[in-house]
Protein backbone atom coordinates (compact mmCIF):
# COMPACT_ATOMS: atom_id res chain seq x y z
CA UNK A 1 0.00 0.00 0.00
CA UNK A 2 1.38 3.32 -1.01
CA UNK A 3 2.71 5.71 2.19
CA UNK A 4 1.79 9.44 2.95
CA UNK A 5 3.37 12.04 4.22
CA UNK A 6 -0.03 13.00 5.12
CA UNK A 7 -0.80 16.55 5.32
CA UNK A 8 -3.43 17.98 7.99
CA UNK A 9 -5.45 21.62 6.30
CA UNK A 10 -7.79 23.47 8.81
CA UNK A 11 -10.80 24.24 7.25
CA UNK A 12 -9.66 27.87 7.91
CA UNK A 13 -7.12 27.75 5.90
CA UNK A 14 -7.80 29.09 1.67
CA UNK A 15 -7.25 26.35 -0.62
CA UNK A 16 -8.46 23.39 1.58
CA UNK A 17 -11.63 23.08 -0.33
CA UNK A 18 -9.55 23.09 -3.45
CA UNK A 19 -6.79 21.13 -2.34
CA UNK A 20 -9.62 18.03 -1.26
CA UNK A 21 -11.58 18.49 -4.71
CA UNK A 22 -8.47 18.01 -6.73
CA UNK A 23 -6.86 14.77 -4.84
CA UNK A 24 -10.41 13.59 -4.76
CA UNK A 25 -11.08 14.22 -8.55
CA UNK A 26 -7.39 12.43 -9.08
CA UNK A 27 -8.64 9.28 -7.15
CA UNK A 28 -7.11 10.00 -3.94
CA UNK A 29 -8.78 9.96 -0.42
CA UNK A 30 -9.60 12.80 2.12
CA UNK A 31 -10.51 12.65 5.42
CA UNK A 32 -12.99 15.39 6.14
CA UNK A 33 -15.02 16.40 9.16
CA UNK A 34 -18.74 15.74 9.21
CA UNK A 35 -21.10 16.66 12.59
CA UNK A 36 -20.92 13.15 13.78
CA UNK A 37 -17.42 11.56 13.16
CA UNK A 38 -14.87 12.06 10.83
CA UNK A 39 -15.51 10.37 7.17
CA UNK A 40 -13.04 8.45 4.78
CA UNK A 41 -13.74 9.99 1.49
CA UNK A 42 -13.41 9.21 -2.31
CA UNK A 43 -15.26 9.58 -5.47
CA UNK A 44 -17.92 7.64 -5.14
CA UNK A 45 -18.00 7.23 -9.47
CA UNK A 46 -14.42 5.62 -9.09
CA UNK A 47 -13.92 2.28 -8.85
CA UNK A 48 -10.29 2.28 -8.13
CA UNK A 49 -10.39 4.87 -5.30
CA UNK A 50 -13.66 3.35 -3.44
CA UNK A 51 -11.77 0.19 -3.29
CA UNK A 52 -8.76 2.00 -1.65
CA UNK A 53 -10.93 2.82 0.98
CA UNK A 54 -11.15 -0.60 1.25
CA UNK A 55 -7.59 -1.53 1.48
CA UNK A 56 -6.73 1.56 4.15
CA UNK A 57 -9.32 0.57 6.51
CA UNK A 58 -8.64 -2.82 6.27
CA UNK A 59 -12.80 -3.31 5.83
CA UNK A 60 -14.61 -6.57 4.69
CA UNK A 61 -16.03 -5.87 1.48
CA UNK A 62 -19.41 -7.27 1.93
CA UNK A 63 -19.65 -3.95 4.36
CA UNK A 64 -21.21 -1.40 1.64
CA UNK A 65 -20.57 2.61 2.16
CA UNK A 66 -22.69 5.44 2.56
CA UNK A 67 -22.64 7.92 -0.50
CA UNK A 68 -22.65 11.67 0.54
CA UNK A 69 -24.34 14.10 -1.61
CA UNK A 70 -24.71 18.17 -1.24
CA UNK A 71 -28.64 18.34 -1.40
CA UNK A 72 -31.31 16.12 -2.48
CA UNK A 73 -31.14 16.77 -6.16
CA UNK A 74 -27.49 15.04 -6.26
CA UNK A 75 -28.99 12.15 -4.48
CA UNK A 76 -32.06 11.45 -6.79
CA UNK A 77 -28.99 11.26 -9.86
CA UNK A 78 -28.59 7.64 -8.48
CA UNK A 79 -31.02 6.59 -6.14
CA UNK A 80 -34.81 6.78 -6.16
CA UNK A 81 -36.41 9.31 -3.56
CA UNK A 82 -39.98 7.95 -3.15
CA UNK A 83 -42.27 10.68 -1.38
CA UNK A 84 -41.25 9.40 2.15
CA UNK A 85 -37.77 9.85 1.85
CA UNK A 86 -38.28 13.50 0.13
CA UNK A 87 -40.33 14.43 3.38
CA UNK A 88 -37.19 12.75 5.58
CA UNK A 89 -35.07 14.39 3.41
CA UNK A 90 -36.46 17.84 3.65
CA UNK A 91 -36.91 17.77 7.60
CA UNK A 92 -33.71 16.22 8.55
CA UNK A 93 -31.12 16.89 5.96
CA UNK A 94 -28.31 18.63 5.94
CA UNK A 95 -27.73 16.78 9.00
CA UNK A 96 -27.01 13.16 10.69
CA UNK A 97 -29.92 11.17 8.92
CA UNK A 98 -28.77 8.72 6.49
CA UNK A 99 -31.22 6.71 4.03
CA UNK A 100 -30.90 3.34 2.32
CA UNK A 101 -32.96 3.52 -0.97
CA UNK A 102 -32.98 1.55 -4.14
CA UNK A 103 -30.25 2.44 -6.61
CA UNK A 104 -31.32 3.60 -10.23
CA UNK A 105 -30.12 1.72 -13.15
CA UNK A 106 -27.18 2.90 -14.46
CA UNK A 107 -26.58 4.84 -11.51
CA UNK A 108 -22.33 5.32 -12.47
CA UNK A 109 -22.02 4.81 -8.18
CA UNK A 110 -18.67 1.92 -7.94
CA UNK A 111 -20.41 -1.78 -7.04
CA UNK A 112 -18.13 -1.83 -4.33
CA UNK A 113 -19.66 1.43 -2.53
CA UNK A 114 -23.14 -1.05 -2.14
CA UNK A 115 -21.57 -4.54 -1.68
CA UNK A 116 -23.85 -6.17 -4.14
CA UNK A 117 -26.88 -4.84 -2.86
CA UNK A 118 -29.80 -3.30 -5.17
CA UNK A 119 -29.55 -0.59 -2.28
CA UNK A 120 -27.95 2.92 -1.54
CA UNK A 121 -27.35 4.67 1.37
CA UNK A 122 -27.49 8.02 1.24
CA UNK A 123 -26.67 11.55 3.37
CA UNK A 124 -26.02 15.13 3.36
CA UNK A 125 -23.68 15.94 5.96
CA UNK A 126 -24.16 19.02 8.56
CA UNK A 127 -20.81 20.59 7.95
CA UNK A 128 -20.45 23.38 5.62
CA UNK A 129 -17.20 22.70 4.10
CA UNK A 130 -17.81 19.12 3.37
CA UNK A 131 -20.62 20.13 1.20
CA UNK A 132 -18.50 22.95 -0.38
CA UNK A 133 -16.38 19.72 -1.55
CA UNK A 134 -18.75 17.66 -2.78
CA UNK A 135 -20.42 20.53 -4.52
CA UNK A 136 -17.33 21.48 -6.58
CA UNK A 137 -16.35 17.71 -7.22
CA UNK A 138 -19.83 17.58 -8.48
CA UNK A 139 -19.92 14.08 -7.49
CA UNK A 140 -21.09 11.43 -4.37
CA UNK A 141 -18.35 10.95 -2.00
CA UNK A 142 -18.27 7.23 -0.33
CA UNK A 143 -17.20 7.58 3.05
CA UNK A 144 -17.06 5.18 5.88
CA UNK A 145 -15.91 6.67 9.68
CA UNK A 146 -12.18 7.62 8.83
CA UNK A 147 -10.85 4.97 11.17
CA UNK A 148 -9.18 1.35 10.91
CA UNK A 149 -11.99 -1.16 10.70
CA UNK A 150 -13.77 -2.22 14.28
CA UNK A 151 -11.65 0.33 15.91
CA UNK A 152 -13.11 3.72 17.72
CA UNK A 153 -14.20 6.09 15.19
CA UNK A 154 -12.73 9.49 14.93
CA UNK A 155 -14.24 12.96 16.32
CA UNK A 156 -11.06 14.85 15.30
CA UNK A 157 -8.53 15.83 13.18
CA UNK A 158 -5.88 13.85 15.19
CA UNK A 159 -7.87 10.58 16.05
CA UNK A 160 -7.74 10.23 12.17
CA UNK A 161 -3.84 10.10 12.23
CA UNK A 162 -3.87 8.29 14.89
CA UNK A 163 -5.80 5.02 13.13
CA UNK A 164 -4.57 6.32 9.53
CA UNK A 165 -1.94 8.91 9.19
CA UNK A 166 0.70 7.98 6.27
CA UNK A 167 -2.22 6.04 4.74
CA UNK A 168 -3.90 9.01 2.67
CA UNK A 169 -2.21 12.38 1.41
CA UNK A 170 -4.63 14.96 3.60
CA UNK A 171 -7.02 15.39 6.52
CA UNK A 172 -9.44 18.65 6.10
CA UNK A 173 -9.44 19.37 9.84
CA UNK A 174 -12.77 20.79 11.09
CA UNK A 175 -12.13 20.35 14.65
CA UNK A 176 -13.85 18.08 17.04
CA UNK A 177 -17.35 17.16 15.23
CA UNK A 178 -20.65 18.08 17.17
CA UNK A 179 -23.05 14.95 17.28
CA UNK A 180 -20.23 12.57 18.36
CA UNK A 181 -20.95 9.34 17.02
CA UNK A 182 -22.66 7.59 13.80
CA UNK A 183 -25.72 9.08 11.81
CA UNK A 184 -29.40 7.28 12.54
CA UNK A 185 -29.56 5.06 9.55
CA UNK A 186 -33.22 4.04 8.04
CA UNK A 187 -33.91 2.42 5.07
CA UNK A 188 -37.59 3.67 3.18
CA UNK A 189 -39.28 0.50 1.15
CA UNK A 190 -42.58 0.79 -0.17
CA UNK A 191 -42.98 3.54 1.76
CA UNK A 192 -42.41 1.94 5.03
CA UNK A 193 -39.61 2.85 7.11
CA UNK A 194 -36.95 0.77 8.92
CA UNK A 195 -34.78 1.59 11.98
CA UNK A 196 -30.76 0.01 11.35
CA UNK A 197 -28.91 1.99 13.00
CA UNK A 198 -29.68 4.23 16.08
CA UNK A 199 -28.26 7.71 16.08
CA UNK A 200 -29.97 11.20 17.27
CA UNK A 201 -32.06 11.48 15.21
CA UNK A 202 -34.57 9.15 17.02
CA UNK A 203 -37.26 7.22 16.12
CA UNK A 204 -39.81 9.70 17.47
CA UNK A 205 -38.51 12.26 16.00
CA UNK A 206 -38.95 10.37 12.20
CA UNK A 207 -42.37 9.93 13.97
CA UNK A 208 -43.05 13.28 14.49
CA UNK A 209 -42.27 14.60 11.19
CA UNK A 210 -44.06 11.31 9.13
CA UNK A 211 -46.85 10.45 11.13
CA UNK A 212 -45.96 6.78 10.30
CA UNK A 213 -44.27 4.44 12.69
CA UNK A 214 -40.38 3.61 12.55
CA UNK A 215 -40.50 -0.19 12.17
CA UNK A 216 -37.58 -2.69 13.77
CA UNK A 217 -35.39 -3.85 10.97
CA UNK A 218 -36.85 -7.94 10.64
CA UNK A 219 -36.35 -7.95 7.30
CA UNK A 220 -32.82 -9.52 6.40
CA UNK A 221 -32.90 -8.27 2.74
CA UNK A 222 -32.39 -5.13 3.91
CA UNK A 223 -30.16 -5.44 7.18
CA UNK A 224 -26.82 -3.02 6.91
CA UNK A 225 -24.41 -5.78 6.50
CA UNK A 226 -21.95 -3.96 8.51
CA UNK A 227 -23.04 -4.06 12.15
CA UNK A 228 -20.70 -6.50 13.73
CA UNK A 229 -21.04 -7.61 16.61
CA UNK A 230 -17.24 -6.59 17.79
CA UNK A 231 -17.00 -2.55 17.01
CA UNK A 232 -16.12 0.48 17.85
CA UNK A 233 -13.72 -1.44 19.81
CA UNK A 234 -10.81 0.19 22.45
CA UNK A 235 -7.81 -1.72 23.08
CA UNK A 236 -8.94 -2.24 27.22
CA UNK A 237 -11.93 -4.44 28.09
CA UNK A 238 -14.90 -2.25 28.48
CA UNK A 239 -17.21 -3.39 31.64
CA UNK A 240 -20.57 -1.77 31.39
CA UNK A 241 -23.43 -0.95 34.09
CA UNK A 242 -20.27 0.06 36.74
CA UNK A 243 -21.57 1.97 39.35
CA UNK A 244 -18.04 1.63 40.96
CA UNK A 245 -14.68 1.54 39.75
CA UNK A 246 -12.99 -2.28 40.52
CA UNK A 247 -9.23 -2.12 40.95
CA UNK A 248 -7.21 -1.20 37.25
CA UNK A 249 -10.14 0.27 35.98
CA UNK A 250 -11.18 4.20 34.26
CA UNK A 251 -14.91 4.45 35.35
CA UNK A 252 -16.37 6.62 32.69
CA UNK A 253 -19.56 8.53 34.59
CA UNK A 254 -22.68 9.80 33.56
CA UNK A 255 -25.10 11.79 35.99
CA UNK A 256 -25.39 10.27 39.31
CA UNK A 257 -22.34 7.89 38.70
CA UNK A 258 -19.26 9.93 38.84
CA UNK A 259 -16.18 9.13 37.26
CA UNK A 260 -12.54 10.11 36.80
CA UNK A 261 -13.86 10.73 33.41
CA UNK A 262 -17.55 11.71 32.68
CA UNK A 263 -19.72 11.96 29.60
CA UNK A 264 -22.27 14.04 31.46
CA UNK A 265 -22.35 15.76 35.07
CA UNK A 266 -26.18 16.66 34.04
CA UNK A 267 -27.10 13.42 32.92
CA UNK A 268 -27.76 14.96 29.00
CA UNK A 269 -27.73 12.40 26.61
CA UNK A 270 -26.63 14.43 23.61
CA UNK A 271 -23.53 15.80 25.51
CA UNK A 272 -22.61 12.10 26.23
CA UNK A 273 -23.14 10.84 22.60
CA UNK A 274 -20.49 14.01 21.71
CA UNK A 275 -17.97 12.84 24.60
CA UNK A 276 -18.88 9.55 23.91
CA UNK A 277 -15.66 8.21 21.51
CA UNK A 278 -13.47 11.17 22.81
CA UNK A 279 -13.52 9.57 26.48
CA UNK A 280 -13.23 6.19 25.84
CA UNK A 281 -10.02 7.05 23.27
CA UNK A 282 -8.98 9.10 26.65
CA UNK A 283 -9.70 6.20 28.85
CA UNK A 284 -8.03 3.61 26.56
CA UNK A 285 -5.04 5.59 26.56
CA UNK A 286 -4.69 5.67 30.23
CA UNK A 287 -5.91 2.28 31.33
CA UNK A 288 -6.07 -1.76 30.75
CA UNK A 289 -9.37 -1.68 31.41
CA UNK A 290 -12.72 0.71 31.39
CA UNK A 291 -16.03 0.61 33.25
CA UNK A 292 -18.72 2.80 31.98
CA UNK A 293 -21.92 4.24 34.22
CA UNK A 294 -25.33 2.93 33.04
CA UNK A 295 -27.12 4.93 30.42
CA UNK A 296 -30.94 5.04 30.51
CA UNK A 297 -32.06 3.47 27.45
CA UNK A 298 -34.44 5.29 25.79
CA UNK A 299 -33.91 8.59 23.16
CA UNK A 300 -30.61 9.20 22.37
CA UNK A 301 -29.72 6.34 25.00
CA UNK A 302 -30.33 3.74 22.71
CA UNK A 303 -27.59 4.53 20.02
CA UNK A 304 -25.18 5.42 23.08
CA UNK A 305 -26.23 1.55 24.16
CA UNK A 306 -25.87 0.63 20.98
CA UNK A 307 -22.02 1.48 20.68
CA UNK A 308 -21.31 0.64 24.30
CA UNK A 309 -22.50 -2.87 23.74
CA UNK A 310 -20.44 -3.52 20.45
CA UNK A 311 -17.09 -1.70 22.48
CA UNK A 312 -17.56 -4.20 24.93
CA UNK A 313 -18.47 -7.23 23.06
CA UNK A 314 -15.70 -10.14 22.74
CA UNK A 315 -13.44 -9.20 20.15
CA UNK A 316 -12.29 -11.78 17.97
CA UNK A 317 -13.17 -12.78 14.40
CA UNK A 318 -15.77 -10.86 12.92
CA UNK A 319 -19.49 -12.23 12.45
CA UNK A 320 -22.11 -10.41 11.52
CA UNK A 321 -25.38 -10.11 13.93
CA UNK A 322 -28.53 -9.54 13.03
CA UNK A 323 -29.88 -5.84 13.93
O1 LIG B 1 -22.27 9.43 10.51
C1 LIG B 1 -21.99 8.59 9.67
O2 LIG B 1 -22.84 7.87 9.12
C2 LIG B 1 -20.51 8.44 9.29
C3 LIG B 1 -20.02 9.73 8.63
C4 LIG B 1 -18.61 9.63 8.10
O3 LIG B 1 -20.92 10.09 7.61
N1 LIG B 1 -20.30 7.33 8.44
C5 LIG B 1 -20.36 6.04 8.88
O4 LIG B 1 -20.03 5.10 7.91
O5 LIG B 1 -20.67 5.73 10.00
P1 LIG B 1 -19.68 3.58 8.26
O6 LIG B 1 -19.19 3.02 6.99
O7 LIG B 1 -18.76 3.53 9.42
O8 LIG B 1 -21.07 2.94 8.58
C6 LIG B 1 -22.04 2.81 7.55
C7 LIG B 1 -23.03 1.75 7.87
C8 LIG B 1 -22.46 0.35 7.86
O9 LIG B 1 -22.95 -0.36 8.99
C9 LIG B 1 -23.02 -0.24 6.57
O10 LIG B 1 -23.21 -1.62 6.65
C10 LIG B 1 -24.33 0.49 6.43
O11 LIG B 1 -24.02 1.79 6.85
N2 LIG B 1 -24.78 0.56 5.04
C11 LIG B 1 -24.20 1.19 4.00
N3 LIG B 1 -24.88 0.99 2.85
C12 LIG B 1 -25.93 0.19 3.16
C13 LIG B 1 -27.00 -0.37 2.41
N4 LIG B 1 -27.12 -0.19 1.08
N5 LIG B 1 -27.90 -1.14 3.06
C14 LIG B 1 -27.79 -1.33 4.39
N6 LIG B 1 -26.78 -0.82 5.17
C15 LIG B 1 -25.87 -0.08 4.56
MG1 LIG C 1 -17.64 2.98 11.00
Amino acid sequence: MATFKTQVVSVAEDGAVSLAVQLLSHGQLVAVPTETVYGLAADATEHSAVQQIFAVKGRPSFNPLICHVADEAMAARFVQVDPTASRLMAAFWPGPLTLVLPALPDSHISEAVSAGLSTIAVRCPAHNVTRTIIKELGRPVAAPSANPSGKLSPTSATDVMDGLGGQIPLVVDGGTTQVGIESTIVAVRKGDVYLLRPGTITPDDIVNELGIPVLANDNSEISAPGQLLSHYAPNASVRLNATTQQANEILIGFGPVAGSLTLSHDGDLLEAAQNLFRLLREADKRGSAIAVAPIPNQGVGIAINDRLKRAAAPRGPAKPEAF
